[in-house]
């Protein structure tokens, strides 16, 4: 299963440097700040578009050199390298991971590797480029209403059925890039096999102005393709009752043909489904599930902003990737981001990681991570087959500012964990609203909102950093009794993403910044982070429940006790 031997992180000279300063480690931003007027402009970093400031984390020169010779023993970049170029870096998959490929730009000069790279007999740029243009013209005929439905009326609802990285993809992006949808298209994103996401995303559509979008990778995942039986059900069903179908194959074949097209690697599937292999955009192995958001998996959101857009969307990750293959690892933003987070969980022992998007635009951004993350580095073996020799995979979570700070950040400002925190917010906001009249104590009339969003934002980070001493609580006039309950520790670590605005390029920007930082931690724990087997057994062991479930008597005996004693009250309870 070896595409080399990882070099083992936990031996190294750098690790156990680390290891000798976390032991009696006391970080002090209040003191740090203090010594070194530079510290704000040593440690904020720039990658394209994207202002990173480091300086409120844990960083020091010394603890940032030996993770720098980390980086360098287990050679990042080399392995970066490996991975564009197409070599086969998922080996439990035996597999090229290209989703750099993705974006590279059509016919570009100087690109590394260069225009026209063939891996495994194919040549990527043309797949790429060939599959982004029949999508782009498909997107085009909706758009402008030249596709119909089967009674001639334009498409007004594209809906996505994916699960995974065939959904969280798009509708993270589909949300975060709200105003640049076409006025007139809204799209909708199904992907629980519970029965009641479907019934609730078609309750009040019109089944002639819908298109179904059916997203699988493998086009053999349970949950998509019993929603999308769900959703042809609903169409020829819907269709019929008005009169505008009637109930023959011929009817129906071409309402499917209307009204479905899909994406996919396993094409031959797609057509047995019924799918016109017309209406289907394939893409390649050699891109993962929770990589895939940039590939043909984005056509619903293509649909919905344009074919433009998404080219500036898929320029913004290739500017994250040249940035992460071409900067020096000691600027290099993803890299210091990864071993920072290296830091943090192997050395610190942090046990989650929260992020938190200051634009309502980015609510599902924490979500999409997550897969990103943890489907890529949860891992307990390296990419040899050997167990690991340190812990593996961080736990994101988050939810937009400021609506966590009045729900969970009080643990992170007084609690006893370590949690550091990613803050994203915007500078120029896409609905730049004014407070007219203002609330007459410090709201100013006229008053930018965005501006006040963001003083929050600038605000947690302080009190994070920083904290309030008791001498200060006191100074305000506390009662003694209450001082200690509000003093603020401070030196919470927390990094900070400014970007200019939520355009598509910037996003296309964070979620390369992302997927490098994944990479990064996944190349120091020697990990295959491409690969995802710890799904796999929940899946056939579900297939194996069925029965029981139905309330097949051999199946239900053969279950082990809590389980058999589960589905029973299950069926007790059963009503319809
Ligand atoms: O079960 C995990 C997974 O394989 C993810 O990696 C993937 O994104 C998701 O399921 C959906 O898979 P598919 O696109 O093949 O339906």
């Amino acid at each position: 299963m070896t595409e080399s031997v990882p070099v083992d992180s936990a031996s190294t000279d750098a690790w156990k440097h680390l290891e000798g300063i976390a032991e009696d480690f006391s970080p002090d931003l209040r003191g740090w700040f203090a010594a070194d007027a530079s510290r704000a402009a040593t440690y904020t970093f720039q990658a394209a578009d994207l202002t990173v400031d480091l300086s409120k984390s844990f960083l020091t020169e010394e603890i940032l050199g030996h993770l720098l010779q980390l980086a360098n023993d287990v050679d990042v970049a080399g392995r970066y390298q490996a991975m564009i170029e197409g070599r086969h870096i998922n080996v439990t998959e035996d597999r090229a991971v290209l989703h750099t490929a993705l974006r590279r730009p059509k016919n570009g000069a100087g690109l590394v590797p260069p225009a026209g790279f063939v891996v495994d007999g194919e040549d990527i740029d043309a797949a790429v480029h060939h599959t982004l243009d029949k999508v782009y013209a498909f997107a085009d005929t909706v758009r402008s209403g030249e596709w119909k439905g089967v009674t001639g009326k334009r498409i007004e609802t594209v809906v996505n059925i994916g699960i995974g990285g065939s959904d969280l993809g798009p509708v993270m992006v589909y949300d975060a890039l709200m105003p640049y949808v076409q006025p007139g298209i809204q799209c909708r994103f199904v992907s629980n096999i519970d029965p009641s996401d479907i019934f609730e995303k078609t309750a009040d559509l019109d089944p002639e102005t819908t298109l179904f979008i059916v997203a699988s990778k493998t086009f053999g995942t349970l949950e998509t393709l019993t929603n999308a039986r769900l959703a042809r059900q609903w169409l020829w069903n819907a269709l019929s009752t008005t009169g505008a179908i009637s109930d023959s194959d011929a009817d129906r074949k071409d309402a499917v043909a209307k009204h479905f097209v899909a994406v996919s690697t396993a094409l031959d599937k797609v057509e047995a489904f019924g799918i016109d292999p017309q209406n289907a955009f394939g893409f390649w192995d050699w891109v993962g599930g929770r990589y895939s958001v940039d590939s043909a998996i984005g056509t619903a959101v293509i649909v919905a902003i344009g074919p433009d857009n998404w080219r500036e969307f898929l320029a913004g990750f290739h500017a994250i990737d040249e940035h992460m293959r071409t900067t020096p690892l000691a600027q290099n933003v993803p890299v210091l981001m990864g071993l920072l987070n290296v830091w943090y969980t192997n050395f610190l022992k942090a046990q989650s990681h929260a992020v938190l998007p200051y634009a309502q635009y980015l609510s599902r951004f924490p979500a999409y991570l997550q897969q990103l993350t943890m489907e890529s580095n949860g891992k307990s073996v390296k990419w040899d087959g050997s167990p690991v020799t340190t812990d593996t995979g961080e736990i994101f979570w988050g939810e937009p500012g400021t609506n966590g700070q009045h729900a969970f950040y009080q643990l992170i400002h007084q609690g006893t964990r370590l949690i550091p925190a990613d803050f994203i917010a915007v500078a120029n906001p896409a609905r730049p609203l004014k407070d007219e009249t203002g609330d007459g104590h410090g709201v100013e009339p006229g008053q930018d909102v965005h501006a006040l969003f963001m003083a929050n934002f600038f605000a947690q980070t302080k009190a994070l950093a920083f904290g309030k001493t008791a001498d200060e609580v006191r100074a305000e006039g506390t009662a003694e009794s209450v001082v200690p309950a509000r003093v603020f520790a401070g030196n919470r670590p927390t990094t900070s993403i400014l970007a200019p605005a939520l355009t598509p390029s910037v996003i296309g920007q964070l979620i390369a910044l992302y997927e490098h930082i994944v990479f990064t931690e996944g190349t120091i724990w020697g990990i295959d982070s491409f690969d995802q087997w710890g799904v796999e057994l929940g899946k056939q062991l579900a297939l194996q429940v069925t029965p029981a479930v139905a309330g097949d008597a051999a199946a239900l005996e053969s279950q082990d006790a809590s389980t058999k004693a589960l589905i029973e009250k299950y069926l007790e309870l059963r009503s319809n």
